[in-house]
């Protein structure tokens, strides 16, 4: 089915039930009016209170949202976009939403940034402040904040309210913002900076999703766009001097491309995370798919083979421009936490912001993801086990232990055969001596696994039990992660985040223990620290 192609499986899987259970967006086909899509003052009848609202992941006070869109940093303040559905729980109507933060922790959303028109909707894209006044649009001393979206007019399937456009094409458009984000204008009333590229390379003309950045180097701006759906892998690079007039540089075919194209430059590290004093271009797109390599403002080399960092729910993630700090910090979109299910006024959420790094290891580099430091701002009671005791003592000790959300870190040394346990408010994480191997099966996949026992092949595919095998863990004999649980995911973070798996799982309410069981094991180090809510006082951030 084309829909199921284009949004994804799993997004599919979620607004098919959404339409069952009556309650996604309204479908009637309407002209274009905007102000139907400013919903942001009627979000007022609700708060941050409900049981099951992440606590420090981003969701929207209400409706849907995926891809994070347009990060960036500006004078004390991180600017998160968002694509969102003003309407409705599932996708559609995709509206820029917005939010700020002082510390990518506390959050205050704002009126959504930009709104469908014409025929069609912004979709993902990325933001810039325009330092040179490159645009010619500054007011005062305050820098412009430029947002490049994808503007899609597509004909196929179910979009949103809007009537639908005869053709279907995409071309990449600006908003601009004078006071900080606090408005936004339209560059030419919406119209294109780069066109639509053509159909030969993309018979349907979906391309989309710039990434915006300023090269120092060369001193332009370079728009990184990937093209399409039927030419699997084509991403084209562009440069200009005035976010206006666009050239071609290069065009680059990789197969494993698909949407969310990003591209950033990142220091090269040690394994123990020093500098190097190097820095290489790290290229990945929304699936996570990674080649490192050189850029010179108009073309990308690729250093190495292209490796996979996505496990779990993890997609669509972007990086801040222009940080303060030479920190490169990341954030994703989170899929699939069935808050629909449990009557949230919201759904879905993004991943919780880390640290990306390149870390050189022999003769590749690795990618490491690490959660920012300022979560420890949210840190409430915690726990530490005496060092170097033993799995069954460190059980009993823990056996007092109650939270919700916590982010917990476990050094251990596995001794014997036996596969140890870690049961994470009913999420199994097991380490297996026989191949040194993490296993992760979050609560609602065990409580699914029961479910099938049993059943065909076809049944179980339908079913699709999603668990994780994660192998080689062991490093100079003992096993490192840290994991963040919220209401609506867990993400772990192995061996100082060379590998991290990134799921949606919503616990049972009254499930807020942590056991160790199974095979032997020195847990050298086990440290809880229970999470409070990043929203003031639960209520509205005002
Ligand atoms: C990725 C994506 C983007 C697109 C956006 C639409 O999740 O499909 O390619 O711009 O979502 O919401």
């Amino acid at each position: 089915m084309i829909l199921s192609k284009w949004i994804g499986r799993s997004r599919f899987r979620e607004l098919a039930l959404l339409l069952l259970s009556g309650s996604a967006f309204a479908c009637a086909a309407l002209a274009a009016d905007e102000h139907q899509f400013q919903t942001f003052p009627g979000y007022t009848d609700v708060e941050y209170d409900q049981p099951y609202r992440p606590k420090f992941h981003f969701t929207s006070l209400k409706h849907w949202i995926n891809d994070p869109n347009g990060l960036l940093y500006y004078e004390g303040e991180y600017h998160l976009f968002f694509q969102h559905n003003p309407l409705g729980q599932g996708w559609g109507n995709m509206t820029w939403g917005h939010a700020v933060s002082t510390d990518m922790v506390h959050w205050k959303q704002l009126p959504h940034a930009i709104l469908p028109y014409g025929h069609g909707y912004p979709f993902s894209g990325s933001g810039v402040v325009d330092h040179n006044n490159s645009l010619g649009k500054q007011v005062s001393d305050t820098k412009t904040l430029v947002l490049m979206y994808s503007y899609a007019l597509d004909k196929r399937e179910h979009f949103g309210v809007l009537a639908r456009p005869t053709e279907t094409s995409y071309y990449q458009g600006i908003a601009y913002s004078t006071d900080k984000g606090r408005t936004f204008q339209l560059l030419n009333d919406g119209g294109p900076v780069i066109p639509n590229q053509g159909r030969e390379v993309d018979p349907l003309g979906t391309e989309r999703d710039p990434k915006l950045f300023w090269h120092e180097a060369t001193r332009k701006w370079v728009a990184v766009l990937w093209m399409g759906e039927t030419s699997k892998g084509h991403i084209r690079f562009f440069t200009s001097e005035d976010l206006q007039h666009w050239t071609v540089a290069s065009e680059l075919v990789r197969p494993w491309a698909h949407e969310c194209v990003n591209l950033v430059e990142l220091p090269i590290l040690n394994e123990a995370g020093k500098p190097l004093g190097r820095k290489k271009w790290l290229l990945h797109d929304g699936g996570f798919h990674y080649e490192v390599g050189s850029f010179d403002g108009k073309e990308f080399k690729s250093e190495q083979p292209m490796k996979s960092d996505k496990l779990g729910d993890w997609n669509a993630a972007q990086t801040f421009n222009n940080s303060p700090d030479g920190r490169t910090v990341i954030i994703g979109w989170l899929p699939r936490a069935a808050f629909f299910r449990r009557k949230m006024p919201f759904s879905e959420q993004l991943s919780f912001p880390a640290t990306l790094e390149l870390r050189q290891s022999g003769a590749r580099v690795e990618l490491y993801r690490w959660p920012i430091r300022e979560i420890e701002s949210l840190y409430a009671g915690a726990w530490a086990l005496p060092k170097n005791i033993g799995a069954g003592e460190s059980n009993t000790r823990l056996a007092d232990i109650r939270v919700e959300c916590a982010d917990l870190s476990v050094e251990f040394e596995p001794k014997g055969q036996k596969d140890i346990v870690f049961d994470l408010r009913g999420s199994l994480l097991t380490y297996s001596p026989a191949n040194k191997s993490l296993h992760f099966i979050s609560s609602e996949n065990v409580a699914k696994k029961k479910a099938v026992a049993g059943k065909s092949p076809q049944e179980l595919k339908k079913l699709r039990v999603d668990e994780y095998t994660i192998p080689n863990v062991l490093k100079n004999g003992v096993v490192k992660f840290r994991i963040l649980i919220d209401r609506g995911s867990m993400e772990l973070f192995i061996n100082e985040g060379e590998v991290v798996l990134t799921h949606s799982v919503i616990s049972e309410l009254d499930n807020k223990s942590i056991t160790i069981t199974g095979g032997d094991a020195v847990i050298k180090s086990l440290e809880v620290h229970e999470l409070k809510s990043s929203w003031n006082s639960e209520k509205r951030n005002k």
